[in-house]
């Protein structure tokens, strides 16, 4: 096991181990521990994987380069990601992109000096029906505009959420949505990672 790593990701890592017939099924799990143990993919990770799973590291580092939500370098506390497809496009995702770089003084894939915030555009986030979308650490927010975008910039840098919630975000900074995804969420992303717990990488409620 993984020595470096916290005692709870270890334990996490061998339940993910554990709970597949073929312990190579369990590499994407644990690239996103693995994410979560370092705040992103580093190259030992993906070599740490493929020691954990009987991966090649080949094999390992085609999965994380495939999937642009393993992260490879460090990215910003907030991660604003800017859907650019065609639904998004249409609906002025561009101009909005445009107003984050310009509010957070960095271009699409970079972060800021202070690493408190990274821009990047991002294909389909699956709400084209509340285009245009963007999402904070995958948090969701639909029918931004411009304006709204500045201020949802503005708002990162001065109060600094220890937690970012799609819900709440969507009532300060979002417009038209497309439907309600799920009954309202009460925990959110603490970090420039997803929240979801699917496969105990993250604390589930009430754990
Ligand atoms: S095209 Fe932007 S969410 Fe689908």
């Amino acid at each position: 096991m993984i020595s470096h790593w916290s005692h709870e990701n270890q334990q996490r890592a061998q339940q993910l181990l554990d709970a597949y017939p073929e312990k190579q099924s369990a590499a994407m799990p644990l690239l996103y521990l693995a994410a979560h143990e370092h705040g992103y993919v580093s190259d030992d990770a993906m070599r740490e994987v493929a020691a954990l799973t009987g991966l090649s590291s080949a094999q390992v580092q085609a999965v994380a380069s495939f999937y642009t939500m393993y992260k490879r370098a460090p990215v910003g506390r907030y991660l604003v990601s800017v859907c650019t497809s065609i639904s998004c496009y249409l609906r002025g995702a561009d101009d909005v992109l445009a107003a984050i770089e310009d509010e957070a003084g960095v271009l699409d894939g970079e972060t800021t000096p202070d690493g408190e915030i990274s821009v990047e555009h991002v294909e389909c986030s699956g709400a084209c029906g509340g285009a245009p979308a963007v999402s904070v650490n995958w948090e969701l927010i639909e029918g931004l505009g411009q304006d709204k975008a500045r201020d949802l910039i503005k708002w990162l840098r001065d109060a600094k959420p220890a937690v970012v919630l799609g819900d709440e975000m969507q009532l300060l900074f979002g417009g038209r949505k497309s439907f309600d995804w799920g009954p309202p969420e009460k925990e959110g992303a603490i970090v420039a990672l997803p929240a979801f717990a699917p496969y105990g990488t993250a604390k589930a409620e009430g754990e």
